[in-house]
Order: structure tokens, then sequence, then C-alpha cells
């Protein structure tokens, strides 16, 4: 086990800041991450507060998020004020550009480098240095929550990061791992050291998106015992679009047998009958859903369910996530 060494210069975050200012939001592909990630900042920028949306897959899926012109290749940029009076800011970290920079800042590699295409790239470094680019990346949002805890300018009150999916989270964290074949000492060494101080510290915590779903369930229970042995703060696991009911399960029960009766004024028996069918399916779902929240349940981490928009994702309904947000995580947005 990697012990980990406690820098001077890492200070507790600030305690009328919110509870970490380092958030790593992971879930299974699909699940929403991207959405909770952009509504988790919101929920954080709250009375002047400054907080930056990080992405590190080369998707550009924020900008396409919160309806903006791409972030690619733009550093830092202001995305929204919220209603609750902060800001957030984008940035789009690029896994290939990140590596590009690096080799042509420590390899000199300018047009040689310049010259492998886009694959060649990967692979060159993969081979030379297997978890580089996980290191590259976590570096830049180490150097980003470095300005906070350092107090220096331009500081962010807090980061969030769509991470890496489930999958891949606990090797993309594990940066000690990923570096110890890398160097011994040296630049690199020192920085994996810092980062991995930051990753371990008061500072950072993991939340993992899910759906009501056997899958994603099954990817979140494995990410938690992938993440557990790290010591790396888990936070909520945050169950995504829930069929929003205001029937209980007694009702929903009958109404999956056929045995809730349905009789819409002016419909015929036909019609009515038609209804309940298709009721009784949903009602069967939305069963199955509240079994799986009691798996859910069972993993002993704070559990926030964000109901399914019926009308899709638009920036107001940033807003909205993040307003549930506030509300079932309390204690970690401090609004
Ligand atoms: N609570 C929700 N209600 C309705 N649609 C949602 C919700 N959360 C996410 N979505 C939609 O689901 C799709 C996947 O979401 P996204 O955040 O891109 O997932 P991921 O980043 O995990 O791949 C998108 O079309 C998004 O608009
Ligand atoms: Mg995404």
């Amino acid at each position: 086990m990697t012990t980990v060494h406690r820098p001077s210069w890492l200070t507790p975050p600030p305690s009328d800041g919110p509870r970490h200012t380092l958030h790593i939001v992971s879930g299974k592909g699909g699940t929403g991450k991207t959405t909770i990630a952009g509504s988790l900042a919101c929920a954080l920028a709250t009375d002047g507060r400054r907080v930056l949306l990080c992405e590190v897959e080369g998707r550009d899926a924020i900008s396409q998020l919160f309806n903006t012109d791409s972030l690619r290749n733009r550093g830092e940029r202001r995305l929204i004020k919220t209603p609750d009076g902060g800001t957030v800011y984008g940035l789009a970290m690029d896994p290939e550009n990140a590596l590009m920079e690096y080799l042509e800042t420590f390899y000199h590699l300018g047009l040689a480098g310049k010259a492998l295409d886009r694959f060649g790239v990967v692979d060159f470094a993969t081979s030379i240095a297997p978890g580089l680019q996980d290191v590259l990346l976590t570096g830049k949002v180490y150097e980003v929550a470095r300005r906070l805890i350092k107090g220096l300018p331009n500081a962010y009150d807090a980061v969030v990061l769509d991470a890496p999916p489930t999958g891949r989270i606990a090797k993309f964290l594990n940066v000690h791992d990923a570096v110890a074949d890398l160097a011994k000492v040296g630049p690199i060494r020192g920085q994996a050291d810092s980062i991995n101080a930051v990753l371990h510290s008061e500072h950072t915590v993991v939340h993992l998106v899910t759906l009501l779903e056997d899958m994603p369930i099954t990817e979140t229970v494995e990410a938690i015992d992938d993440l557990t042995p790290t010591k790396i703060e888990l936070g909520a696991v945050i169950a995504n679009m829930i069929t929003p009911t205001s029937l209980d399960q007694d009702q929903l029960a009958l109404a999956a047998e056929h045995r809730l009766p349905i009789a819409v004024p002016g419909l015929s028996d036909v019609a009515n009958k038609a209804l309940a069918d298709e009721f009784a399916v949903d009602a069967q779902r939305m069963l199955a859903e509240h079994q799986r929240r009691l798996r859910l349940q069972q993993l002993d981490r704070p559990l926030v369910q964000v109901d399914l928009d019926p009308f899709g994702i638009e920036v107001e309904s940033l807003f909205g996530i993040a307003a549930t947000l506030q509300d079932q995580l309390a204690d970690e947005v401090r609004a």
C-alpha cells in the first residue's frame, strides 16, 4: 500500500466554502455523468463563488451541455452565472493535446512530434510510459486545485471533474502506480507525489452516477470495490433519471397486476383497458426500479435521487438538478 506523504502546503479546505474543493464525478457511460457534473458545478456556485468544471476525455461535452462555443484549446472560459449568484467556468482537457505538449516540452519533438498522427502519439507515449496520459490529465486538474489550496490568484472555490467512466476511474486516480514505472525521482515523480497528496486529502471526494438499472448498479458496486483500497474519499451515489411517481409501493403493485381501477370519464371501456395495460407495464418498471434502489441503499453511501426530465436536458434543467443536489447533498454543497 502506498504511504501518502502530506506536504506542508496542503492545508484543509476553508471552513466557509464547500466541504470538498475537488469533486470527481464518475459513472457508467450514458448514466448522465456529464449532466450531473455540470449540475453539481452549478449547485456549488452560490454567493459569488467561482467553480471550474473540467472534462478529460476530449469530447467537448461541456460546451454541448451549456450550449456554448467549443472549449477545445481555449483554456478556462466563463460558462454561466447561476441564479444563486456564482459563476461556472469550463475547461476541456484533451488527452492527445496534453501528450503532445508534454512530448514537445520534454523530448523537444517539435515537428517530428507533430508528424505523428493522433493514434501514433498515443501509441508512442503508451509504449514509452504507460499511464503517462492519466498522470498528465490529473496533473492539470491538480494545478487548478492547487491555486485554491495555496491561495494563489485566479483560484476557484471548487473544481468539478467530469471524470473517466467507472471502469477506468480507479486506474485514472491511481497516479502513483502509473508513475512508479516511469520515474523514481525527478519532476514527474514530484508532481505525482503532490497530486497523490491532494487526491488523498480532505479536499477530494468521488461521486458515482448510476441509473436504476442492473448494469450501471453493478459497475457502481465494482467502482466502490476498486476505489476503497485507494483510500480516496467516496461521496454520494447519485441515481439519475428516476421515473417520478406519486404512487406508493402498494398502489404500484396493484397497477402492475392490473388491479388498480382505471376509469377515465369519457373514454370507452376498450380505451380504459388499453390505458390500464400500458400503465401496468410502467408500474412493473417502477417497481423494479424500487428493488434496485434498495440495492443501492445497502451500499451505505448517501443516495441522491434525480428525476428523469421528460423534456430532456437544457441549460435551465441544470439549475433544477442543482437545486435537487443542494437539497439532498446540503452538507456537501453548503449553499
Ligand atoms: N435527469 C435527466 N433527465 C433527462 N435526461 C437526462 C438526465 N440526465 C441525463 N440525461 C440525458 O441522458 C443523455 C446522457 O447524459 P450524459 O450526461 O451525456 O451522460 P454521460 O456523460 O454519462 O455519457 C443525454 O442526452 C442527457 O441529456
Ligand atoms: Mg459524458
